[in-house]
């Protein structure tokens, strides 16, 4: 895709569609848009009085211009109030006018956009915002099809901006918000891809491919003579052997915070001998979400150049119930040394962490540590599909979450780590058990990584078993998955 972008335009220039946005009820007032619409003659705003188009955010109308400009179509794009009007909103309306562009098969947008959103947000945050949801709108996944969905032809966004100085600012942002979007997309692949096609060694490999880190895999002999009894028992159903993945990104200047990610990397999960029923199991290759989403943040920074060091981790293992699989009952040894008896086989995303957790807090010193899996059922259940759940043990880190979350488009709710429920998780035979009580079951799997982190860390961990994985389309994202939090980690990094 090539952003273009053109400040304080004589005219709107030519096209295939142009974007006209819809402020506080009324187009948005510009001399360029003042003159097309008088150009246009007064049918299309007579037909939106008529259908009571309000220019609701991300509600749009499309009309052809039979020749009166010099641009096929017109697309009334809503931005809500001006009040109201927010990153989100211009997420939402770039990822509209990408779609509406596609489906007409324009070449060539042009998009005169209000930046005054109040103030709320710079030249170079609606830059960023305006890319990544064009770019986010118009992922697909079509590399199983025989028939590839044509070529989108979308070719050029050209945006114009009624303030001649921010156009420097907006254009670096679009440059920025297009990559952070395609680290996203990359995300969504992986997710996407059939679990056959990307076993843990495979992304190991992802791993190492990112430039400007330093990168070590531990195989599956290698984790298993270290310690990481639980990672390894995870893998012992299938013929994919289990991996541990650690990247390092190191900035060149001063180091503002150093910061640790995990991911859940359960590359598929049928629930091993705990196996589940057909149903449940149609989406579980989504389980390495987490794993997902960090190697597309680790992926980024040397883009962006962040001035955090950050520790990421992966903890991959595919979990089946071949002949060697662990069973009900067996007790394994985690990297800190604590025995864990595995009643459930189906609660393997903790197992597959504790041992990223126990060896990034016995090597690593770090200021936080934030880990991100598609871990429970029961979250899903608690928020629904748009909510990640946040529990952890530095209430200032999980709010800094959820305002950077809430600025991304990406809701993070905290559910309570409440210590009484951990009575439930103490064994007979060992240190702990995998499963806790019937309730509360996102808090009984925060409860028991807690066992795997230092007492005094800044710890979080985010369950995204609901938004990894989109059951229907939803503003800028399709069904499936979702490369949920990439945006919102680098967004909390850069605050730093
Ligand atoms: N990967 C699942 C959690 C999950 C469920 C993610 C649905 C996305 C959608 C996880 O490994 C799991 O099976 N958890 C069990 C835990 C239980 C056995 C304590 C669950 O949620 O049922
Ligand atoms: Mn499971
Ligand atoms: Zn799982």
């Amino acid at each position: 895709m090539k952003f273009s972008v053109e400040s304080r335009p004589s005219s709107l220039g030519s096209g295939d569609l142009l974007v006209l946005p819809f402020l506080d009820e009324k187009p948005f007032s510009h001399p360029a848009i003042v003159a097309a619409l008088k150009k246009l003659g007064q049918a299309p705003l007579q037909l939106l009085k008529k259908e009571e188009f309000k220019g609701e955010a991300g509600d749009s109308r499309l009309f052809a211009t039979h020749g009166k400009l010099p641009f096929d179509y017109v697309l009334f794009m809503g931005l809500g109030s001006a009040k109201k009007a927010n990153l989100e909103s211009l997420r939402k309306a770039a990822s509209k006018s990408a779609q509406a562009a596609e489906k007409i098969k324009a070449k060539k947008v042009v998009s005169l956009l209000p930046l005054a959103l109040d103030k709320k947000a710079s030249a170079q945050e609606a830059g960023q915002a305006y890319a990544e949801g064009a770019v986010l709108g118009l992922y697909r996944f079509d590399k199983y099809k025989s028939k590839k969905d044509k070529d989108q032809g979308l070719k050029e966004l050209r945006y114009v901006l009624p303030d001649a100085k921010a156009g420097k600012a907006f254009q670096s942002g679009l440059k920025v918000g297009e990559k952070i979007a395609e680290g996203v997309n990359y995300a969504r692949d992986l997710v996407n891809t059939p679990a056959r096609d990307k076993p843990p060694e495979f992304l190991g490999r992802e791993a190492k491919k990112i430039r400007g880190l330093r990168t070590k895999v531990f195989n599956h002999r290698q984790l298993k003579s270290i310690g990481m009894g639980a990672l390894y028992g995870v893998g012992m159903g299938s013929p994919e052997p289990p991996v541990f993945v650690e990247m390092h990104y190191r900035p060149k200047g001063r180091v503002k915070k150093r910061i640790a990610i995990v991911g859940k990397g359960i590359t598929f999960d049928s629930g091993g001998l705990s196996l589940k029923p057909a149903k449940s199991m149609e989406t579980m290759k989504d389980d390495m979400s987490g794993a997902a989403t960090v190697l597309a943040v680790m992926g980024l920074l040397p883009f962006l150049k962040l001035p955090v060091e950050v520790f990421g981790y992966i903890a991959s293992a595919e979990n089946m119930p071949d002949g060697g699989a662990q069973r009900p009952g067996d007790v394994v040894k985690a990297y800190n040394g604590k025995t864990i008896e595995v009643l459930n086989t189906d609660a393997e995303g903790r197992l597959a962490l504790a041992d990223a957790l126990s060896y990034l807090t016995k090597n690593r010193k770090v200021d936080y540590i934030i880990d991100i899996a598609t871990l429970t059922g029961a979250a899903l259940v608690a928020l629904g599909d748009l909510y990640t759940a946040a529990l952890g043990t530095d209430a200032d880190l999980i709010q800094k979450l959820k305002e950077t979350g809430e600025e991304c488009g990406e809701k993070i709710w905290e559910l309570p780590l409440a210590e009484e429920y951990a009575e439930e998780m103490k064994s007979n035979v060992a240190d702990i058990q995998n499963i806790g009580g019937p309730y509360g079951g996102t808090i009984n799997g925060a409860l028991f990584l807690k066992n795997f982190v230092a007492e005094d860390a800044k710890w979080v961990h985010l369950d995204i078993a609901g938004p990894s994985w989109a059951n229907k389309p939803w503003a800028y994202s399709p069904k499936g998955g979702t490369g949920i939090m990439v945006r919102t980690f680098l967004r909390l990094f850069s605050k730093f």
